[in-house]
Formats: C-alpha cells, structure tokens, sequence
C-alpha cells in the first residue's frame, strides 16, 4: 500500500464555473478528501480559487493535472462539449473520473469511456445529483418495496426561465437529471423514445422539449424541460398500482408527499359502479435528510474510489442515459417519430 492509497484522496476539479465552484467547494471541505488544484481557462476563476482556498494550485492548462502523479481523481465540470476529450485523457492517465453531466455528447464516446475505465481499472462516475437526492432515494425505496405497488408511469417538470446555454439544447441541459431518475426508478431503460420541441430564442437550440420514454410492460416516463417558463418547477410525480408520490424540489422541507390513492380493481364484484373502486387515503410527508446533494454525490466517489467499488451512477448508467438522450435528439428532428434507443 503507497501512502497515497492510506490517506484522503488526492482531488483535482476541472472547470470553476458556476457549479464547478460547488465541487470545489464540497471537496475542499470533505474529510475523504485533499483538493490538489483547480484548472480552469479563465484566470479570473482561478483568482478567486486562489483567494478562498490558499494552498490549493491553480493552472490553466489541463495537462498539467493529467501529468501530475500526485493527483488521484478528476472531477471535470468544464463545458459539456470537453467532457469527453479530458475524461479519455485522465482515465488514460490512470486517474479516477467523476464527470459532470451529460456524460458525452454522443453513445460512442460514453461507451469508449466506460471501456476505458474498465481497462484501467479506474472508477468513473457521472455527476447524476439527483439519485443521492434523500427524495429520490425515498423514491427508489418506495419502489423497490412496492409500497406504492407496481410503479405505473411518472412524469417531471424541470422548468425555468434562463438560464439559457449556447453549447447545449434544454434537452442535454436538463434532460440528464430526469432520465437518470427514471432509468433509476424503473430500474431499466427504455425500449423506444419520442420527443417533440421548439427553438424560439436561438435557431437550432431548442428552448422547450417533450420527451417520452417507453419501457417494457407500457411503463412509461414523460418528461417536460424548458429555460422558457415563467415557472421554476422541479416537481416528478410517480403514479404506482397502490400509492401516489409527489417529490417537489421547489418545498424547502416537505420534498415528498405519498399519496394513499388509487383505483383498485375488485374483480368478484357483480356491480360495475364497485368494479374500479376510487379510493382516496391519507397524505404521508415522509422525513428525509436534509444533506446537501452535491455532499452525499462527492462522498459516495470518494467512497468508491479506493475499494473500487462500482458507483450508483456509474459509466454504465451514464451510457444509458446518454443513449436515451441521444434517441430522444434523433426523434426532435424527426419531429417526434418514435426512435429506438438500441438503434
Ligand atoms: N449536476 C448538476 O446539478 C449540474 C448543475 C449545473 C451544471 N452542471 C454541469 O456542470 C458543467 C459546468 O456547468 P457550469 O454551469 O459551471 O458552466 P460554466 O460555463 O459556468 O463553467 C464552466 C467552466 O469550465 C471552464 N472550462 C471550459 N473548458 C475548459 C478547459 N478545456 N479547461 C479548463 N477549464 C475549462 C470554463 O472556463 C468555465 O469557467 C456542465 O457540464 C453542466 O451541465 C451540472
């Protein structure tokens, strides 16, 4: 065992923007952890970096981090459109990676990355926040016991005004964080893919998008993501064959509300008004944690790192996300033809 394998993990964070910052600021502040450096194009980030937290390096150049063989783990919040080229690059450097999201912006280069890692015996993760989300764990548990039965349908709202990206689409924007949690929940991916949306602000970059996923057994996920809203709604609602649950991210305490209502069916009945029984129950507002999403994400890759353990968000589940996502592009230009996810 070198020192290095005894002592915190040996971190550096690529790209301080405006969530960048949040990783240097999580990992700065973890036990698990030591923040090496901080890279970033633009030397005013780096001022600030070099202001807040003394001692940490700072460059501009990512090949300084790549060769540095002090540095254990990569954390790479630059522009979606580097995510790939700079995990390649560390992961071939042999460093851990825990990737931003979108992952890639297309299935091959996630699936190269997930190869790659495997090849070398790295841990590579995808910045998925949402499933260490106490909610979405709440969720996830609701399903897997099947307290609220069999998991129906669902269907999220991620909805703002702004901020509006140039590089990327609302649906590679936002569109990560929702189909993470339905590939989670319904704990497989979709077979088909159909999403319908407009550009109105820039051409060629959609604003607002409609997408629908199509799993197995006619479970379905409709997702609605838009920067052009005069609400901030970040609401999933899970409809299951007993129970009903409303995660509504905007609540400052009350995320969760499970809805004891439904229909049951009651075959041995002889009257069609009891045939499909409405049943209305009581509302449950289950404790979850109050822990920061960002924290739970950062302490699970550094968890994961040294026994080598396979993180919940994984390179795999980020491929399948990105496949999705990539089906759910096709089907936008196609103007909502159902497309494949397999291709
Ligand atoms: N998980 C989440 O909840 C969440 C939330 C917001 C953003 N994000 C993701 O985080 C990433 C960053 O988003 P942001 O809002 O901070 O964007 P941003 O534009 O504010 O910051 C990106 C930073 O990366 C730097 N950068 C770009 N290319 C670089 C390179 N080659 N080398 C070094 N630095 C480079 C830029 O100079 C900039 O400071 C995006 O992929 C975004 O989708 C994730």
């Amino acid at each position: 065992m070198t020192t290095q394998d005894a002592g915190p993990v040996r971190v550096a964070v690529v790209g301080a923007g405006e969530w960048g910052k949040n990783h240097v600021r999580t990992f700065s502040q973890l036990r698990g952890a030591h923040l090496v450096s901080v890279c970033d194009l633009a030397e005013a980030r780096l001022a600030n970096v070099r202001a807040q937290y003394p001692g940490v390096g700072t460059t501009t150049r990512y090949d300084e981090v790549v060769q540095d063989g002090s540095v254990e783990a990569v954390v790479i919040a630059s522009f979606a459109s580097q995510h790939f080229t700079q995990a390649r690059q560390a992961l071939h450097a042999k460093k851990h990676v825990l990737v931003e999201k979108p992952m890639t912006l297309d299935a091959t280069e996630a699936e190269e990355l997930v190869h790659l890692a495997a090849s070398v015996g790295r841990c590579l993760m995808v910045g998925h926040l949402l499933l260490y989300h106490p909610a979405v764990v709440k969720m996830r548990q609701l399903v897997e016991t099947e307290e609220i039965g069999e998991l129906f349908y669902l269907y999220s709202q991620r909805l703002n005004l702004g901020q509006v990206r140039k590089d990327e689409n609302a649906l590679w924007s936002f569109g990560p964080h929702d189909v993470a949690v339905a590939l989670h929940l319904f704990g497989s991916e979709p077979l088909v893919v159909t999403a319908k949306g407009e550009a109105f602000l820039q051409k060629g970059i959609v604003d607002v998008v409609f997408v629908t996923l199509h799993f197995a057994r006619r479970k379905m996920a409709h997702i609605h993501l838009s920067w052009l809203d005069p609400h901030k709604i970040r609401r999933t609602t899970l409809v299951g064959s007993r129970k009903m649950v409303v995660f509504d991210d905007m609540e400052p305490t009350d995320k969760i509300r499970i809805y004891d209502k439904g229909v049951d069916i009651r075959r041995h009945t002889m009257s069609y008004e009891d045939y499909l029984h409405v049943r209305f129950g009581d509302i449950l507002i289950p404790h979850i944690g109050s822990e920061e999403p960002l924290r739970l994400e950062c302490q699970h890759f550094l968890d994961c790192v040294r026994p080598g353990a396979t993180p919940r968000s994984d390179g795999v589940h980020g491929l399948q996300v990105i496949r999705v996502l990539a089906a759910a592009q096709k089907s936008l230009q196609l103007d909502g033809v159902p497309v494949s996810v397999k291709g």
